[in-house]
């Protein structure tokens, strides 16, 4: 591990108060509020759940609230729910029965409500149709579809049944849908034909037949398919026996069914795979109510949700932030949530902020990546529409440099919203560190306070705590209820991976600093995993990826400091005997790595160099590829670099 990525000295000073208007209405209107329900959150953790969850319909109550068994932590044992219920039954018998639970807009322009009652219907047909197809509770469904408003249906068609639902992102490619398929063994895969991106039509259903045409895949007996832009735009074919139409099967079902599987709290909700700094994607297992309460809680206090917000969070369901902060948490709240379908350019870079103005959106949640591609754009994009119904910024999946803070608070924000930088993390469920708005000043920066019931710290390798304003390790002390449970199938690399590099307590792979107030300056990844542009990637599965292609003997990883990715992706590679580098080997192997992961994930840069600089112990020395990276920041550059294993050389010791 390296820690060359912590800095410790605090450049950044401003403070920003939260705005009078805001704090006057805010759930939480000052520090002392905040510093009363933290300190009961974590002296008496019962009372506070109890309390918090009250509205979360369960049928039994819970009995016990932690058993902790290092690494296995077991959140409020006794009770039974169905997670469903606790996000749309309980909605039917209020007024938001009517409300709009989901405002989609494709990215040609269509628009499409579901209210909470048409939600509920859709998924207690869809889930009846499953029964039908042979799930039961326990089962493993795949799910690879893009931003459309059947994906929650999906989701929540699952969790009706109890099953297990792995929502594997719509930009990855075939092989590692089979290899996710694979590894969780999933009975059935709900896709649809195809996507718009940008403008041109992305064939899911066409990426899901090959992955299902390979022999990792044989667990899949079926596949349901939505048809989502028609057979004239996108044609699929469809296997007899094996493939069925999502509306032929709904529209058999008359859901005479809508009975809910009674589920256990820690009964499995969710699997989703995310990149480790070795090896193969690591299945994080969510199970059902310390998920639900994480992200229940933090979705009401952290956007602060009103019953007349319009929220949009612009994540892909594909990953956690889809889930926890698009499906689960603001459904729990019965929130009116925006999804769309395409980019964010598309048609031009007007595009969110016709959004906002269109459906009057009133909490907009994105990443810095996003931000930072819009401030190069200029102010005049923002500027033509009409952003007063904004009323709150959030911000999270990697670390805002000020600059592009200020511009969103600027800019976008009107210096009237305050901007909520969440930090948090796949295996963490929900938001674990934030500003807290209307309670506590936000820092351009920095991720502010712990959430209820967090207790980290910034630590050495040893365990010691650093000082103030110093950086170290980013840990956390005590379980908490959204925690991932373990990996799917690999006990052994869950315990291995989270809590044994600082013994007994969860390390989460980044380095942070906390300053005298108290907040954490989180900044970023200390373990092999990168950060591209919000996309979590690991240096293993892109080196494999390229050690797989015949032309390459080894590769190595490393990400390289980007004004607008935060990183980006560096691969240097040696080559078979015999094999000549140069561009076009350059393009073959980038599509090589797009094939086996997907698009998003296709180096910035490719070098060559005759061999790859090692320790003596035989370690590739990372170090100095990042800083060759960085150094020579030339795109593409094919040249031999000879001088490597000079330096290697020279810094043979260091490692
Ligand atoms: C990074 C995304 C700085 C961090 C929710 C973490 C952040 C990784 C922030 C998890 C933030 C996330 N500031 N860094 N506000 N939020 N990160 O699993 O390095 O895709 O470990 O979850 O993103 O990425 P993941």
């Amino acid at each position: 591990m390296s820690h060359d990525a912590i800095t410790s000295h605090l450049k950044e000073t401003r403070r920003f108060e939260p705005p009078a208007d805001f704090a006057k209405s805010a759930r939480i209107p000052t520090r002392e509020a905040y510093d009363a329900m933290y300190k009961e959150s974590v002296e008496s953790p019962e009372t506070f759940w109890r309390r918090e969850t009250a509205d979360l319909v369960l049928r039994t109550p819970w009995t016990t609230t932690l058993e902790w068994k290092l690494p296995h932590a077991k959140w409020f044992q006794g009770a039974t729910l169905n997670i469903t219920e606790s996000c749309l039954d309980r909605h039917l018998m209020t007024a938001t029965r009517n409300k709009a639970a989901i405002i989609w807009e494709g990215e040609l322009g269509a628009t499409k409500t579901l209210t909470y009652a048409q939600l509920h219907r859709e998924t207690v047909l869809l889930a009846d149709a499953l029964r039908k197809h042979g799930i039961v509770k326990g089962d493993r469904v795949a799910i690879y579809m893009g931003m459309v408003p059947e994906v929650a249906v999906a989701m929540l068609a699952c969790a009706r049944l109890g099953a297990v639902h792995t929502v594997i992102f719509g930009g990855f490619a075939a092989d590692a849908i089979r290899d996710r398929i694979h590894d969780c063994q999933a009975k059935i895969v709900i896709t649809q034909d195809g996507g718009y991106r940008r403008g041109s039509v992305l064939g899911l259903k066409e990426a899901v037949d090959k992955a299902l045409a390979q022999p990792q895949a044989a667990s899949v007996q079926k596949t349901i398919v939505l048809q989502h832009l028609g057979h004239d735009r996108c044609p699929v074919k469809m296997t007899e026996g094996r493939d069925l139409w999502w509306h032929e099967i709904v529209g058999e079902s008359l859901g005479e069914s809508r009975e809910a599987t009674v589920c256990e709290a820690e009964d499995p909700l969710f699997i989703l795979y995310t990149s480790g700094s070795t090896g193969k994607p690591k299945g994080v297992l969510h199970t059902t109510l310390g998920y639900l309460a994480g992200v229940h809680v933090t979705s009401k206090y952290v956007f602060d949700l009103r019953e007349s917000d319009v929220y949009w969070c612009t994540a892909d369901v594909g990953w956690v932030t889809g889930h926890s902060y698009i499906v689960y948490g603001p459904l729990s709240n019965g929130a009116t949530c925006l999804m769309y379908e395409g980019a964010p350019n598309f048609p031009d870079w007007g595009r969110f902020w016709r959004l906002i103005e269109k459906h009057g959106v009133t909490t907009l949640y994105t990443a810095p990546t996003a931000i930072r591609a819009f401030m190069r754009q200029g102010d005049e994009w923002p500027k033509k529409s009409d952003l007063s119904s904004l009323r709150l910024l959030g911000s999270v999946g990697e670390p805002i440099n000020p600059e592009a803070w200020m511009w969103y608070r600027e800019q976008i924000g009107g210096n009237r919203c305050p901007i909520v930088d969440t930090w948090w993390q796949t295996e963490t469920g929900s938001i674990l560190m934030t500003t807290v708005p209307g309670a506590a000043a936000s820092k351009p920066g920095s991720t502010g306070l712990p959430m209820f019931g967090v207790v980290a710290d910034v630590v050495k390798k040893d365990g010691t705590p650093v000082g103030a304003g110093e950086g170290g390790m980013l840990i956390l002390k005590q379980p908490w209820p959204s925690m991932l449970r373990t990996l799917w199938n690999d006990d052994e690399r869950f315990m291995k991976s989270y809590f044994s590099d600082v013994p007994g307590v969860y390390f989460t792979g980044d380095g942070a600093r906390r300053d005298e107030d108290g907040y954490y300056w989180v900044v970023g990844r200390i373990d092999d995993v990168l950060n591209v542009a919000g996309h979590r990637i690991g240096t293993a599965e892109i080196e494999s990826a390229l050690v797989s292609h015949p032309s390459v003997a080894e590769a190595a990883a490393v990400g390289r400091p980007d004004d607008l990715k935060g990183q980006a992706l560096v691969v240097f590679v040696s080559l078979r005997p015999g094999v000549k580098s140069g561009p076009d080997l350059v393009t073959a192997l980038g599509e090589h790595v797009a094939k086996e992961i997907g698009k998003f994930a296709r180096p910035d840069a490719i070098r060559f160099t005759d061999s790859l600089p090692k320790t003596r112990s035989g370690k590739i020395m990372r170090r100095l590829l990042k800083d060759v990276a960085a150094g020579r920041a030339s795109t593409g550059d094919t040249s031999t670099l000879e001088d490597l294993s000079v330096l290697a050389k020279l810094r043979a010791d260091e490692d």
